[in-house]
């Protein structure tokens, strides 16, 4: 298989360059592991962030651009941030170009709500369920356009030649084989890695790094990688984000009494720390929206009314909501530009996969979908810039194939002796116990050692059930990217923003920086 451009990744920053790249003329491939609506785009269900300043608060992008910095905590990219904030309005206003149909005003005008970490309606929305009314008309407008979809095609390694990008290796689920997919250029857009929170998180399944993963093999550097960003409301007992829109909308986060014990419209990290400290000494917290118009709830908080009366048979015009924090989001990713260049030529990593720097130490709610609507969008012009100068493939080593070939044969014999998802549960109770919401030295040096004895279980284990080459190519990567967190964790003796350690409490001057690893550091 050849391509001009190749996208890896089905989220919002992957369909939007590869719509872009088609428009531009090129011949596109969006490739993904699973069903193109698979991902956490889909997740994100209160909004998405553009300075329109369509409310009387009269927002505007220099709010966006400091509110954005504000919440990074000192460790924003100001220039990925000011590229971000300025073109975010206009890749929002393109998305309901393509169809997305956003609440409106009375006066016509997208309509904008609050959301945590800002003190403008600056979130635009469709009910609580923005992410699917956007992926799902992204997804029209890519079967439109006749995108090549590869759909159930896992990839296993990145191609490279002289520092140039050549393709990509890929695992075909349906006929069990290696494939090359060449490309001119490519644009990773393969999303986070909280799912690794097994049990703790709102990712789907796929979340699993692989991108990062391949990345890091292919000699990228990581960074940032300790800042894993908890949502402060899941729904506890189940991995249903109980969106911000809830909080934006007026809703409260009480104690057993009805008491308010934070400002639920503060940064995520702050909030969750808030929730986090009360559940640790055995006390209930509560999202407590009965005080909110029946008509709010019955046309803007539908998608939460319901599940929780499916899930938990609460009515939340009567009951308060149970609430726990869950892995929703990953700050850091593979290094890249303010617009998506990594040192490989050629290739573009966007979205969660990927760190610019636009979030910092934090994001701000909201910020993730335009996100990946304008550096999806700026990826795809970028890719096509370098395919139309380097104009030839750039080709293939097939001695490299080869190793891509045998240690799938190799997994194949592994993936009938092991318990994939027996040790992801594992991998996800000692990533929530040691790496999650507090930390300390000694639990994030005692998961780096559980994670390291896991992969070498691995490789003589006799037991378990036969599971999917997918499964076990996924594993591996979860792993891979497991040990990395624990490894940037460590690296930053500080607390700041998504990352706070007990046995350094404080912000750092020292640590107002990037950690970076790379390959050489996990082996
Ligand atoms: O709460 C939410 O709807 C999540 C949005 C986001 O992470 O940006």
């Amino acid at each position: 298989m050849k391509y001009d451009i190749v996208v890896i990744g089905s989220g919002i920053s992957g369909m939007r360059a590869a719509i872009e790249a088609k428009e531009l003329g090129a011949n596109v491939a969006l490739i993904t592991k699973g069903s193109p609506t698979a991902n956490n785009s889909f997740m994100a269900k209160g909004g998405i962030n553009a300075a329109f300043g369509n409310m009387k608060d009269k927002d505007s992008i220099h709010e966006h651009t400091f509110e954005t910095y504000k919440s990074s905590v000192g460790i924003g990219n100001k220039e990925s941030i000011r590229i971000f904030c300025e073109q975010a309005p206009a890749a929002v206003r393109e998305l309901s170009e393509y169809g997305v149909n956003f609440n409106k005003l009375e006066n016509g005008k997208i309509a904008q709500r609050s959301f945590g970490g800002s003190i403008y309606k600056r979130t635009v929305y469709a009910a609580d369920d923005t992410g699917p009314a956007i992926m799902k008309t992204l997804h029209k407008v890519i079967k439109e356009y006749e995108i090549d979809i590869l759909k159930n095609f896992m990839a296993i390694n990145l191609i490279t030649k002289n520092g140039i990008i050549s393709g990509v290796t890929l695992f075909d689920e349906v006929s069990k084989k290696v494939l090359v997919c060449e490309a001119k250029s490519m644009i990773l857009a393969s999303g986070g890695f909280a799912s690794l929170y097994k049990n703790y998180t709102s990712n789907v399944r796929d979340a699993t790094g692989d991108g990062l993963a391949m990345g890091l093999r292919a000699g990228l550097e990581a960074m940032n990688l300790e800042f894993v960003q908890f949502h402060p409301t899941g729904l506890q007992g189940s991995n249903f984000l109980l969106s911000e829109a809830a909080r934006g909308e007026g809703g409260k986060l009480v104690d057993k009494d009805g008491n308010s014990f934070v400002d639920e419209l503060n940064t995520r990290d702050f909030v969750t720390r808030a929730i986090y400290k009360k559940l640790n000494a055995h006390e209930q917290v509560y999202l407590d929206l009965t005080h909110i118009p029946q008509e709010v709830l019955d046309t803007k908080l539908i998608g939460i009314k319901k599940r929780v009366k499916t899930l938990k048979k609460l009515d939340v015009a009567k009951d308060f909501i149970p609430i726990s924090p869950i892995a929703h989001y990953t700050m850091g990713g593979i290094k890249t530009d303010t617009i998506g260049r990594t040192s490989i030529e050629g290739l573009f990593v966007v979205g969660e996969a990927g760190d610019n720097g636009v979030n910092g130490a934090n994001r701000l709610g909201g910020n993730s979908l335009s996100q990946g609507a304008v550096f999806g969008k700026i990826a795809a012009y970028q890719a096509i810039k370098f395919a139309n100068r380097v104009k030839k493939f750039n080709g293939v080593d097939y001695y490299e194939i080869m190793n891509d070939i045998n240690y799938i044969e190799e997994l194949k014999s592994q993936a009938k002796t092991v318990n994939v998802n027996e040790i992801k549960t594992q991998i996800g109770e000692i990533l929530f116990r040691n790496l999650g919401i507090i930390r300390d030295a000694e639990h994030m040096k005692q998961a780096l050692q559980a994670f390291c004895e896991i992969e070498e279980k691995i490789k003589t284990s006799n037991e378990g059930e036969t599971t999917t080459i997918k499964s076990m190519l996924e594993l591996k990567n979860t792993l891979l990217v497991a040990k990395a967190i624990a490894l940037s964790a460590l690296q930053r003796e500080e607390s700041r923003g998504a990352h706070f350690r007990l046995d350094f409490p404080e912000k750092d001057h020292k640590f107002k920086k990037d950690t970076v690893i790379t390959i050489s550091d996990l082996n």
